[in-house]
């Protein structure tokens, strides 16, 4: 462990000493110190009047800014090698356009993220058709998915961190999705400069569930340029094969002699210009990931990103079985950021630690179905530090 991340360390620590109370979140000053009690302040009001609040959460010298509108991740300040902190994730200045034009930005997704091909899927006997919203098929939940809707936020501090519990109760049908779903999502800051996400669900009739967060990472800091130069190493030797429309074939296809293969670190930009039928398929990288550790009861290992010039190091841990890892492809000049650059194609990744894309529809892959009686419980881990 180098010098700035013990730094990072011990500023947790001593914060999260402080952190041992709930308080009221009106009370608190405009901007978290490190391991208090969230602050909630207005971000601004929905065309229907309902007001989005917008709360900072600081603990092991992470920052992050959680809006109540998509349970979005608005904002994640985490410290270069010099201690310098700048936001890393994409995102915008104002609701408007996260309402109007968002890719998905720090979106809480749900109920299934990614694909379901043609929408549509057989449960129990029943087939269940959802909103189009990506060609002929269902992408994040459909036309308004979790990422576009209100969320109940309480915030918390105590020994384990300092955060806050989202929650919602998604009634039986939402976007053509059987069962009434309460769902409880928990961002945790950690002393340790963890950022964690703990999701639990219920349900009264059998559905499935595939929850991730959205986040667009550049570890040089949102609207700084392309991520071609973060490496990455991603623990699978294994990927789930999409078509033409991005939808699984239902094969587990090995990355050795791919340019899929990041089981050795390398840079993102190495190898996503060639031409493989996968990525011209993606413009890039968009896959999933089958992670060697498979679905596990806690979290594990699964990827090292890392940024050369501010030396920012981000390692995810989660129970998941597959790791969404995309380019941001798709970003096309056309959106104003957070700090009023324009986004490219490049300038940022997401990495969504899920169940593999379509599952519904491909019984051969870890089942995404839940049933009364049954909790829905996964957790991912964001682990920050500099070299
Ligand atoms: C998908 C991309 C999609 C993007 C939307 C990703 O999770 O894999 O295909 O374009 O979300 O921003």
């Amino acid at each position: 462990m180098n010098t700035s991340r013990r730094t990072v360390m011990a500023a947790g620590l001593a914060a999260g000493v402080a952190a041992t109370s709930v308080g009221t979140a009106h009370a608190a000053p405009a901007h978290a110190a490190p391991g208090r009690t969230p602050t909630k302040t207005l971000f601004g009001t929905l065309a229907d009047g309902t007001p989005v609040h917008l709360w900072a959460v600081a603990n092991g010298g992470i920052r992050l800014e959680v809006l109540s509108y998509g349970g979005l991740v608005h904002r994640l300040d985490v410290p270069d090698r010099h201690g310098h902190r700048a936001n890393i994730a994409l995102g915008f200045d104002n609701l408007a356009d996260y309402v109007a034009k968002s890719p998905y930005f720090g979106g809480l997704i749900g109920r299934f993220g990614n694909r379901i091909g043609a929408g549509k899927f057989t449960l129990d006997g029943h087939t269940y058709q959802l909103p189009l919203n990506d060609g002929v098929n269902s992408l994040h939940g459909g036309t308004k998915g979790f990422d576009k809707q209100m969320w109940h936020v309480e915030p918390f501090a105590g020994r384990s961190g300092t955060g806050l519990v989202l929650s919602r109760i998604s009634p039986d049908g939402e976007m053509g999705y059987p069962g009434t779903l309460k769902v409880q999502v928990t961002y945790t800051l950690t002393a340790r400069g963890e950022w964690r996400i703990d999701y639990s669900a219920t349900t009264d009739r059998a559905t499935v569930v595939n929850l991730t967060s959205h986040t667009y990472f550049n570890l040089a800091g949102e609207g700084s340029g392309p991520v071609y130069d973060h490496t990455l190493e991603l623990a699978a030797a294994r990927y789930t094969p999409v078509d033409a429309g991005l939808i699984p074939t239902g094969e587990l296809a090995r990355v050795s002699g791919t340019p899929l293969d990041f089981r050795r670190t390398k840079p993102i930009g190495r190898d996503i210009r060639t031409s493989h039928q996968q990525l011209l398929y993606a413009k890039g990288f968009d896959h999933n990931w089958v992670l060697d550790k498979g679905r596990t009861s806690h979290p594990e290992y699964a990827l090292t990103l890392a940024e050369p010039r501010s030396g920012r190091v981000m390692k995810m841990y989660t129970t998941e079985p597959g790791m969404q890892f995309y380019s941001g492809n798709f970003l096309d000049g056309t959106l104003v950021g957070t700090s009023g650059h324009i986004y490219r194609q490049g300038d940022a990744l997401c990495l969504e630690s899920q169940h593999f894309p379509d599952s519904p529809n491909h019984p051969e892959f870890p089942s995404t179905v839940l049933r009364p009686g049954q909790t829905y419980r996964t957790s991912t881990v964001h682990a920050f530090s500099t070299r």
